[in-house]
């Protein structure tokens, strides 16, 4: 290598490029709780006040005391952290821990198998091979019964004992058939055709718009925001997107995607061709709480929509508890809180407790295949360092009586106040404040008529939700992002540890922001 290119920045160039261009490229030596830290230009350490909490990873705050002792421990301990395809009395501890919480919120008692993974996407992409397994193997189960019905139709036509329907016939018939061999023969040929024409279409999911589910392969087509998923809509099943308040449309939309084999039936010495309806339907997947489509909560009365469509067409719901669960809202699922149920359930991000990289997907009994363990694996998941992490992280969420859920939900409700107040001062700046608990949202309204011309220019780019982080940044040294497919909203998901003094630096510096938008000389560069 070059001394040239040693010097380049070749860890993701570009990004470091758009970081710089926003003023966000702050490089941070320490953090703790909610506190960044970045070294000034005479070295000494600025404090920076963290709402982005690793994009909703930290509620328990940065290098949590607890979490790095127990950290600490399992390495001085030796534990192995890898020894895969062996027995692991500590995940299954973890699973069942994972039961006792979400049975306790459902108010159900039956099993969740837990299937372990390193990040959020991995853990959606193990709920859809899973729920894919499930459908293939019904539609096998369909595609075997097929199978059997023709070869007893074929011998009952070849004895003499039926006839093909002549309705059949017509539909299939092309060729002089002179026997009832013959045209049984034609009506199968037609038939294969038919169904093999169905089998190979591949599977749909349904999601909301607006939702977000990871961006790798399978992921990325869950997540509604184009832009990173139509690149690669080539390379895995894609989903069919309802809008988040209409979610009435689900059943409109799954009837068009009906898959349905022809199959025969003998009776009364005639051989009729019957159709046999099949799932292309794989899963639908939904957020409590769209995260990164800008803090929208889902109404309970949509919850129940959605209930009461995937319950009618027999489709699994996966509920993506990666940004809002664990408690971030005040209770462990913040789709408990709106009476979803779901047949699976993916974690992530808290459940390392900010310390390990590790997420879950828990599959409802009632739709487990077994088989899936022998087809799905990944090496570094289930491993001996991450799962003891996450056991201690819901350890610390159920502790006296579920005071952390308590927290969240009074420190949510502080920063709240904080956030609405600033709304009803700057109605003209501030279109909304979203959310619950401790992920929250504020929107501002668009700025492309602001009364600045700066402001105006930077709004043109589409990229002034990050010029005003770098502005909160520099100014005011307060760390937050835009929510990624919606970025006029500002998004705000700290620990738990939130005092009331740095909701009070949030609140003077978003009424810093607010000023200068409103101003006709403001400027945030
Ligand atoms: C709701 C939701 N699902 C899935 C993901 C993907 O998680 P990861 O980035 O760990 O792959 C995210 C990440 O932001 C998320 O917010």
């Amino acid at each position: 290598m070059n001394s040239e290119s040693v010097q380049a920045e070749l860890a993701e160039p570009y990004l470091a490029g758009v970081l710089s261009s926003a003023g966000l490229d702050a490089e941070y030596v320490r953090a703790e709780g909610n506190t960044l830290y970045r070294r000034g230009p005479d070295e000494q350490e600025i404090p920076v006040i963290d709402f982005a909490g690793g994009y909703g990873s930290l509620l328990f705050g940065h290098n949590n005391p607890e979490i790095v002792d127990c950290a600490r421990r399992l390495l001085d301990d030796r534990v192995p952290v890898h020894a895969q395809f062996s027995l692991h009395s500590g995940a299954n501890e973890l699973a069942r821990s994972l039961n006792r919480i979400v049975h306790r919120e459902l108010g159900t008692t039956e099993p969740y198998f837990a299937i372990f993974a390193n990040s959020g996407a991995e853990a959606v992409e193990a709920a859809m091979k899973c729920a894919e397994l499930d459908r293939v193997l019904k539609v096998k189960a369909v595609a075997d019964e097929i199978a059997a019905n023709i070869e007893h139709a074929r011998s009952a036509v070849h004895d003499g004992l039926a006839e093909v329907a002549d309705d059949a016939w017509a539909r299939f018939g092309h060729a002089p058939a002179n026997t009832q061999d013959d045209r049984f023969d034609a009506v199968t040929h037609g038939i294969a055709a038919h169904n093999a024409g169905q089998l190979a279409r591949p599977p749909v999911f349904l999601a909301l718009e607006g939702g977000f589910h990871g961006k790798l392969v399978g992921s990325v087509q869950l997540s509604h925001n184009e832009d990173y998923r139509s690149p690669f809509a080539a390379l895995a099943a894609s989903a069919r997107f309802v809008p988040r308040d209409r979610p009435e449309m689900l059943k409109q939309t799954a009837d068009q995607e009906r898959g349905v084999l022809l199959d025969v039936v003998v009776h009364g010495g005639v051989v009729r061709v019957v159709e046999r309806e099949i799932p292309m339907v794989c899963a639908m997947l939904v957020e409590p709480i769209q995260g990164e489509g800008g803090i929208h909560e889902l109404s309970r009365a949509d919850a129940e929509v959605i209930q009461q469509v995937c319950a009618a067409i027999d489709c699994p719901i996966v509920v993506d508890e990666i940004q809002a669960g664990l408690g971030r809202t005040g209770a462990f699922l913040a789709s408990s809180q709106i009476g979803l149920r779901g047949d699976y359930y993916v974690f992530a991000k808290s459940l390392g407790g900010g310390i390990a990289k590790t997420a879950a997907m828990l599959v409802r009994e009632g739709r487990y295949r077994r088989e899936f363990e022998m087809l799905h694996s990944s090496t570094f998941a289930k491993d001996g360092f991450s799962t003891p992490i996450a056991l201690k992280v819901l350890a610390m969420l159920e502790a006296e009586e579920g005071k952390a859920y308590r927290l969240a939900e009074e420190r949510g409700a502080a920063l709240r106040r904080a956030l609405d107040a600033i709304q009803a001062d700057f109605p003209d700046v501030v279109k909304d404040v979203r959310g619950r608990g401790l992920m929250l949202g504020l929107e501002f309204r668009d700025q492309s008529a602001a009364a600045s011309p700066a402001v105006r220019e930077v709004a043109a780019t589409g990229f002034l939700g990050y010029v005003l982080c770098g502005y909160l940044l520099r100014r005011h040294d307060i760390r937050t992002f835009p929510t990624a497919s919606a970025v006029h909203t500002l998004r705000f998901e700290p620990s738990l540890l939130l005092t009331d003094g740095e909701i009070h630096r949030l609140d003077t510096a978003l009424r810093d922001v607010c000023g200068v938008l409103a101003d006709p000389a403001g400027t945030v560069a």
